[in-house]
Parts: C-alpha cells; sequence; structure tokens
C-alpha cells in the first residue's frame, strides 16, 4: 500500500531561522516560505533528493500544530508522509483493520494540493503518519 518516504515534517518555533541553518550551515536547497491559511500552518521544504524535510510554524488561531508546539516549545519532528496510491482504498483497508484516522477520517486536500489523511499516532507506534496521494 504504502511507496516512497515523501517528506519528513519538523515544527519549528522560527522558521525562517530553521530554514536559514539549513540553506547557509546545512548547504541545501531550501523553498520560499508559503503560508497556508487553510492549513493553519506556514511551510518551507527542503529539497534533499530522495526525500525532503518539510518545515512547519504555527499561523494563526487554532492551528494544527500548536498544542504539539506548547509541548515542544523547541521544535520537533511532528509527522512522517508516505506515498500511496490511491487514497480511498489506503482509507478502506486502514478502517477494516481499525487504523484511526484523524478528523473526519476522509480524505482531504492537504499543504501540497493532493489527497491526503493523518493516520492516529496512538494506532501507529506513537507516529503521526500522513499519506499522500500521488
Ligand atoms: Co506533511
Amino acid at each position: 500500500m504504502i511507496g516512497k518516504l515523501n517528506h519528513i515534517a519538523i515544527a519549528v518555533p522560527n522558521i525562517n531561522e530553521a530554514a536559514e541553518q539549513y540553506r547557509s550551515i546545512f548547504g541545501a536547497k531550501v523553498s520560499e516560505p508559503v503560508e497556508q491559511p487553510d492549513h493553519g500552518v506556514t511551510t518551507i521544504f527542503i529539497d534533499l533528493g530522495n526525500t525532503k524535510i518539510e518545515l512547519l510554524q504555527v499561523l494563526g488561531e487554532d492551528s494544527p500544530i500548536e498544542k504539539f508546539m506548547d509541548k515542544n516549545p523547541k521544535g520537533g519532528m511532528h509527522h512522517i508522509c508516505l506515498e500511496v496510491e490511491d487514497i480511498n482504498q489506503a482509507v478502506e483497508k486502514l478502517n477494516t483493520h481499525e487504523v484511526s484516522i484523524t478528523g473526519t477520517g476522509k480524505p482531504r486536500t492537504g499543504a501540497h494540493g493532493k489527497p491526503v489523511v493523518f493516520l492516529h499516532p496512538k494506532s501507529c507506534n506513537g507516529t503521526l503518519i500522513e499519506l499522500e496521494e500521488v
């Protein structure tokens, strides 16, 4: 069902500082910040060739990463994103096996304009997993 690792997301208190470290010290290819009001985050992507790092910073009220940042004020690994070919088929299978999906349980359009679901950490060894249809 799962394919490649699409990205690893790291939530940070200051996205520009974090991006600058990746750019000037780590020598990575770093995108411009993009505000995603619908998703309550600002994102920056770091292209690693084989995969990406997604930096996340709280944007506005009721950000989905707000609670995480309260618990991890210095930032931390927030989720991993794995690719699937057919998200509805994946959801069906997960439901059969009682793997809990966050929110409504239905795919929605993610930060990259593609259908995504998030699997609850309590069902996935303590790790929040995003599935993205590619
Ligand atoms: Co993500």
